[in-house]
């Protein structure tokens, strides 16, 4: 992709990483710790859908949640429309809460049961803005509408338990817009759904992206989501970004050998697609985040591990319009590279001659951010605090087995 042409980053991670420390130690034992995220630079394109992919615990969510400024990282940076994220204070610090918000996997979880949803949807309007009870009152109302949930007054008394697993979801959404945000972080916001729920949501998620000009971050484990509703894709690797490129080119022709795997581990629909992928048995399970493998993380479980991948750590380069951590891939006489489409194996050569590190690597700088375009939907002026998120994943799920109603 050529500079010029390049859309801009809105959000960039520049070796972004988070260490858990591991409890239960002895006295006389190191400390040990989970390397949850290992040295992170991405960057997420102004109105555009970047979709995180990987295995479970490769860190998908904790990468997502120090994007969203809810984990503070344990090293790196996170700049949002030019502004560091993670040393923000005051004015800025509000302003970035207005600006972020994060959706959970669990509507269960993310809603009070104990609240209704008038008062659910109030609270931002409440805590951030001076707008009084009817302007509030309409404000949460026009939010219902917007997430197809109808403008019933009764609705409103209802408590979370009293809606479905997807009207729960549409509440969430409402909740996440309800500050006209520009970034959404969507923590497989719509795993725990049905199919026709689930396609209804993305739906509506793509929605407000047009509507509301939105930039996500979506999290998922689920590659056919993927293609519905992203243009780009980074896949992670026990805490790293292995590959990062346009969703198409990772469906038409994965290159890393875990993305590879990863397509091939996931049952496709269509039989030609099917027929036509490579396939490459990912053995074993994922290594221990304690102790990741030295160099390529990948390399105890890819079937063309050369001797370097056990020593060095790939960087994530670029090779067209992609983002590859892999010492051989765009190497003539690499297997993946094989069929790649005349020209880029030169520039993959190119690219590798020109080696840059990870830290460095990118579309953009940060010289070239420019102020994102506000939604065409008019500001009115709400805000929600996304560190009051954070309490949520924590309330209790005492009532989660009420009864349900349908999904309308
Ligand atoms: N608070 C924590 N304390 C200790 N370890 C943690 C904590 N949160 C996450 N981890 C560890 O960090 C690693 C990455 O976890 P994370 O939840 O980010 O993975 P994930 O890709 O989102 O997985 P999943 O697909 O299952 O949601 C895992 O090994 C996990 O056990
Ligand atoms: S660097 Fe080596 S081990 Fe890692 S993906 Fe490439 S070939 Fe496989
Ligand atoms: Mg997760």
């Amino acid at each position: 992709m050529a500079l010029d042409s390049a859309p801009t980053a809105l959000v960039s991670t520049n070796g972004l990483t988070k260490r858990f420390p591991v409890s239960g130690r002895g006295l006389f034992e190191r400390q040990r710790w989970v390397h949850a995220v290992d040295n992170v630079s991405l960057k997420i394109f102004q109105g555009r859908t970047l979709a995180l992919v990987g295995e479970s615990g490769s860190g998908k969510t904790t990468l997502g949640q120090m994007i969203a400024g809810l984990l503070e990282p344990s090293g790196g940076s996170v700049e949002f429309g030019g502004v560091d994220l993670v040393n923000s204070k005051g004015e800025a610090r509000r302003q970035l809460r207005r600006d972020l918000q994060f959706i959970f996997q669990d509507p269960f979880s993310s809603l009070n049961p104990r609240h209704t949803i008038r008062t659910i949807l109030s609270r931002p309007f409440e805590v951030h803005t001076v707008l009084g009870r009817t302007a509030i009152d309409s404000e949460v109302t026009q939010l219902l509408n917007l997430v197809g949930l109808g403008n019933s007054a009764t609705l409103l008394n209802r408590h979370p338990h009293q809606f479905s697993g997807g009207q729960r979801q549409r509440i969430v959404f409402a909740r996440a817009i309800a500050l006209r945000p520009r970034f959404i972080v969507a923590d497989e916001p719509v795993s725990s759904l049905d199919m026709s729920v689930k396609a209804q949501l993305l739906t509506l998620l793509r929605t407000f992206q047009g509507e509301l000009g939105l930039t996500y971050l979506f999290v998922t484990h689920e590659l056919a989501v993927v293609r519905t509703i992203a243009q780009d894709v980074a896949v992670m690797y026990l805490g790293r970004v292995v590959e990062r490129a346009p969703t198409t080119a990772v469906f038409d022709q994965p290159l890393h050998p875990y993305t590879v795997a990863l397509l091939g581990a996931t049952p496709l629909l269509d039989p030609v697609v099917a027929r036509s992928r490579k396939h490459l048995p990912l053995v074993g399970p994922l290594p221990s985040s304690i102790t990741p493998p030295s160099g390529c993380h990948f390399h105890t479980r890819c079937p063309f591990a050369r001797d370097v991948c056990a020593t060095k750590r790939p960087p994530l380069r670029a090779l067209g319009e992609r983002q590859i951590a892999c010492h051989f891939v765009g190497d003539s006489d690499f297997p993946l590279t094989a069929n790649l489409p005349r020209g880029l194996v030169e520039t993959a050569r190119a690219s590798a001659e020109s080696y840059a590190p990870a830290s460095t690597s990118g579309l953009v700088t940060s010289a070239q951010l420019t102020s994102p375009t506000r939604s065409a939907v008019p500001d009115s002026g709400v805000q929600e605090c996304v560190g009051n998120v954070g309490e949520q994943i924590r309330r209790d799920h005492d009532q989660r087995d009420e009864p349900e109603e349908a999904e309308n």
